[in-house]
């Protein structure tokens, strides 16, 4: 993970790499530095802590010069600390490295290098690659930087400075993101577009195994052997704006609120004339799917969620065999898959390196790719054969809210799509569902608008350390989703489970006044739901049920309900998602939670 600014050109570096690592700082947020090259002496910051720590620091000490590099960092070799924080430096204090994703080789390295007699000052992976360009700098950084990035293994985008070349930053990119940003009289590099934006929207995205040479007036690309390459730019057309919080105290809660609009967005893009449209980066032809017989999903956190519930779509609409899977465990699994399966990579970021990892093992086994992604450009996006953007606009809030529910959107589109290359359900049974869609956005409006009902249910759990959630098919993984968003952001501890398996051992944990979050919408499994809600509350537990408006019988066995407008038992977890969303929100500010940056942390997971 981690965040990686970098500026050469006449503005102010501490402004700029500062405003950058802010707009980074989703990335990670345990410490942070910036490094420039002022009359021919490196310069560096470095704080432990929020980057306002580092921003105080340099209101005290500015650095200056044309070149300086900058970086928030979320730890993976050595715990945060000053010392660990980046820039990382050599023994000459000349070259300054800032880094991001995970140097593997790491420790072999260093050991040759003692033997040297280069002396570490952290505990980093990073502090290896500084010594290393040391050891094969030669006045020329550029050849250094190569020659060093040949030995490394892992997943790594850098930028780094010398004090001898105070005129241009060197870049390199392999398996972590990196950009460019081509300005005027100046040039910039960061891991997002979002901290460049604000100098340039002319963009260009660096590929793996290459290296670039960044001046104010000049951006020059080479691929690892060294040799010149050309690439293309492109614009950036989507404004900065919507980068800004705006009448809400926090970007999450922007962003719940932005849902009704987000899918009212995509149900308008997807469905033209009652015909599917996928987008321009679906290039799966009819023919290429009408035969699946399998779909493997995989994907991690909040997007896995998505995709259990995609297995239920897909299953029931399509009916073909659908498997989830977490990316962690497919990409090492070594799965059995025959030549007919669609594995599908969902993930809001298109940056997380497990969910890259299982895509491009499904690749290797010649196996047809399809991801589900919201940010354009990714590197997932880019190697999936077929994407379907999830549009949900740029999320910045740590946990994922949008990006989910859109998301879910997105795989039900997918699974009425394919039930009708394959005759799956009749047409009208289709056309139903699509008009049932339509009413959704006004439906999570109603919601939202009810918002303090939620509220009010938080403040009288506050207190409570352990949830349980529970649901039953299609909002079983609801659940699971309940229990991430509120044990991420409110550091409650909150469990998910299907509520048939209660009596199978979880049980045994409810006890007077445990809160369990049921989630008893009108469905195939009511019934059954309110059979598991009798079994927890008779050994004393406090329900707070999720139910559909019209429900009479559900508030005889609830301590709490939150009505949620009926709906399609298939679209019900789109709806289900906000009260849940809302709780953790709510839970965690009266817990004063750090909400868009919760600590340990990151919003793009782009380390194994
Ligand atoms: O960017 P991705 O969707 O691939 O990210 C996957 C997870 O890291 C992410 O969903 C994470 O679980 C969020 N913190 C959930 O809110």
């Amino acid at each position: 993970m981690c965040g990686i600014m970098a500026y050469v050109g006449d503005k102010d570096l501490n402004s700029v790499l500062m405003a950058g690592l802010w707009r980074l700082e989703y990335r990670g947020y345990d410490s942070s530095g910036v490094a420039s090259i002022m009359d021919g002496e490196l310069e560096v910051r470095k704080a432990l802590g929020r980057l306002m720590v580092l921003q105080d620091i340099l209101s005290d000490r500015p650095i200056g010069g044309g070149a300086g590099i900058g970086h928030t960092r979320w730890a993976t070799h050595g715990e945060p600390s000053d010392q660990n924080a980046h820039p990382q430096v050599d023994c000459s204090g000349k070259i300054a490295v800032v880094h991001n994703g995970i140097i593997e080789n790491h420790y072999s390295l260093k050991e040759e290098l003692i033997k040297n007699k280069h002396i570490f000052q952290s505990n980093t992976d990073t502090e290896v690659i500084a010594h290393l360009i040391e050891e094969n700098y030669n006045g020329d950084l550029k050849e250094s930087v190569l020659k060093s990035v040949s030995k490394l293994r892992g997943s790594f985008a850098i930028a780094v400075i010398v004090s001898s070349e105070p005129d241009r930053i060197v870049i390199y990119r392999e398996g972590s993101p990196l950009i460019v940003g081509l300005g005027n009289n100046e040039s910039l590099a960061a891991s997002d577009i979002p901290a460049i934006i604000d100098h340039t929207r002319r963009v260009i995205i660096m590929s793996d195994g290459e290296l670039a040479v960044l001046r104010k007036d000049s951006v020059e690309f080479y691929d690892k052997e060294g040799k010149r390459i050309e690439k293309k730019e492109k614009e950036i057309k989507w404004s900065p704006t919507s980068l800004d919080k705006g009448e809400y105290a926090h970007y999450m809660l922007k962003e719940i609120y932005e849902q009704p609009e987000v899918i009212e967005r995509n149900i308008a893009l997807r469905i033209e004339d009652g015909e599917f449209n996928l987008g321009e980066s679906f290039h799966f032809s009819p023919h290429d799917l009408a035969h699946l017989t399998d779909i493997v999903i995989q994907a991690c956190g909040t997007s896995w969620h998505a995709g259990y519930i995609g297995k239920y779509l897909f299953e029931e609409f399509a009916r073909i065999h659908t498997e989830v899977d977490i990316s962690s465990e497919f990409r090492y699994r070594n799965p059995v898959m025959g030549g007919e399966t669609l594995v599908i990579a969902v993930s809001q970021s298109g940056e997380t390196a497990d969910t890259l990892a299982g895509l491009r093992e499904a690749k290797a086994k010649f196996l047809k790719v399809l991801s589900i992604v919201n940010v354009r450009g990714s590197t997932i996006a880019r190697e999936s054969e077929s994407t379907v953007y999830i549009n949900a606009g740029p999320e910045i809030g740590v946990a994922s809210t949008k990006a989910y529910t859109s998301q879910i959107l997105q795989l039900y589109l997918m699974a009425l799509y394919l039930s009708k290359l394959r005759w799956a359900l009749e047409a009208s049974s289709i056309d139903e569902k699509l008009k049932g869609l339509i009413e959704i956005p006004k439906k999570m409006r109603t919601i939202l608008n009810k918002a303090d009902s939620i509220k009010q249910i938080a403040e009288k759990f506050k207190d409570s350390r352990d949830f349980m959630f529970i649901g039953r098919g299609i909002n079983y993984p609801s659940a699971l989703e309940g229990a991430l968003k509120l044990k991420e952001i409110s550091y409650i501890h909150a469990t998910g489970y299907p509520a048939g398996e209660m009596k199978h051992g979880p049980i045994a944990l409810i006890d007077k006044n445990s809160p369990v979050v049921a989630i008893a919408t009108q469905s195939s499994v009511y019934e059954k739901m309110l059979s598991n809600i009798e079994e927890v509350r008779s050994r004393g537990a406090r329900i707070i049920s999720i139910a559909t408006e019209g429900d009479k019988r559900i508030k005889d066995i609830s301590d709490e309900v939150f009505y949620i407008p009926p709906c399609g038992e298939n679209v019900s977890p789109i709806l289900v998602a906000l009260p849940l969303q809302l709780l953790a929100y709510y839970s965690a500010v009266l817990n004063k939670r750090d909400v868009d940056r919760p600590r340990n942390l990151a919003k793009s997971v782009t380390v194994e």
